[in-house]
C-alpha cells in the first residue's frame, strides 16, 4: 500500500478494540497512516481499518502477538520493509488478565514485551519519532495508592514496564526520539472495567464516587495528544482520578 508525502505511519499495539481502536479512528482521521496491531482479532482489525477508509483515512492490520519475539521482530521487519520507518509507537497493548495466563505472563507482557518492541523499533525511527506509553493510574501510581487484589499484577507489571521504558529516555534523547506516558483513571464502557465491575463492584463503584471515570474518547484524544506534544521527553498526561493527581506537581 503506499502512503501519501508526508504521512506519519503510525504503529498502535493492541488496537483491534477498545482505547487502541479509538485512537486508531482518531489518529487516520488526523491523517496518519496507522497500522492495527492485533493479536487474535483479524476480523476486527480488519474491519476498523475498513471503517477508516470509509471515512477518508488510512489504515491497515498488523497481526503479532507482541509477547512473542518472533512476532514482534516479524511485525517490525514488516514495517521496516514497506515504509522505510515508522514515525510513531503507541505502546497500547496489555495483557495478565486473561483466563489461563501464566504467572509470569504479565509481566512478559507489560514490561518484556514493551522495552523489546522499542529495541525492534528503535533502528527504524527517525529523528523526531515519538513514544506513546499507555497505562492506568492504578499502574502509574503502583505502591503510592492501593489497587484491587485482582488487578495488582498487572498494576505491579507495567509499573516495572514504564519504567524499564523510562530507564531508556537517555539513549531516546541521543537518538532524537521522545517517550510520552498516557495514565487513566479506569476508562468507562471498558471491556477491562466491566470485567472489574463483575469481579469486584465495590472498587470500581469507589472510583465512580470520585468523579465520573473518563470516557474511550477522552482517553484516546490524550494519547493522540501526547503523538504530536512538545513536552519534554518523559512527560506524563493524566486523564481522569482527580483524587490521584492531589500529590502530583503541576
Ligand atoms: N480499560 C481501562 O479502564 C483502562 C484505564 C487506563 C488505562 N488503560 C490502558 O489502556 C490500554 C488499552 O486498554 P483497553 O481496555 O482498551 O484494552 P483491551 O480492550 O483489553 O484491548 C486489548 C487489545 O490488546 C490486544 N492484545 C492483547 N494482548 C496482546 C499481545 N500479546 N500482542 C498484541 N496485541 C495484544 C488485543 O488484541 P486481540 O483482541 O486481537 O487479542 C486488543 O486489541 C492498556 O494499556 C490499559 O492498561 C485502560
Amino acid at each position: 500500500m503506499s502512503t501519501a508525502a508526508g504521512q506519519r505511519i503510525v504503529l498502535i499495539t493492541g488496537a483491534s478494540r477498545g482505547i487502541g481502536a479509538e485512537t486508531a479512528r482518531t489518529l487516520a482521521a488526523r491523517g496518519d497512516h496507522v497500522l492495527i496491531n492485533y493479536r487474535e482479532k483479524l476480523k476486527r482489525a480488519t474491519v476498523l481499518a475498513e471503517e477508516i477508509a470509509a471515512a477518508g483515512g488510512s489504515a491497515a492490520p498488523a497481526g503479532a502477538d507482541i509477547a512473542d519475539e518472533n512476532s514482534a521482530r516479524a511485525l517490525i521487519d514488516g514495517i521496516a520493509e514497506q515504509f522505510g520507518r515508522l514515525d510513531v509507537l503507541v505502546l497500547n497493548a496489555s495483557g495478565g488478565l486473561e483466563r489461563n495466563a501464566a504467572p509470569d505472563y504479565a509481566m512478559a507482557i507489560n514490561r518484556d514485551a514493551q522495552t523489546r518492541l522499542v529495541r525492534l523499533a528503535l533502528p527504524h525511527m527517525p529523528t523526531g519519532a515519538r513514544i506513546v506509553f499507555v497505562t492506568s493510574h492504578q499502574a502509574h501510581f503502583h505502591g503510592r495508592k492501593p489497587v484491587p487484589a485482582e488487578y495488582e499484577p498487572i498494576a505491579a507489571s507495567k509499573r516495572a514496564g514504564e519504567d524499564a521504558l523510562r530507564a531508556m529516555i537517555p539513549e531516546l534523547t541521543t537518538r532524537g526520539i521522545t517517550l510520552h506516558t498516557v495514565s487513566g483513571d479506569m476508562i468507562d464502557g471498558t471491556i477491562i472495567v466491566q470485567l472489574l465491575e463483575r469481579r469486584n463492584p465495590d472498587a470500581v463503584a469507589a472510583r465512580r464516587t470520585q468523579a465520573a471515570l473518563p470516557t474511550v474518547a477522552e482517553f484516546a484524544t490524550a494519547v493522540a495528544e501526547a503523538t504530536v506534544s512538545t513536552a519534554e521527553s518523559g512527560h506524563t498526561t493524566y486523564i481522569g482520578g482527580p483524587d490521584y493527581l492531589a500529590d502530583v506537581p503541576a
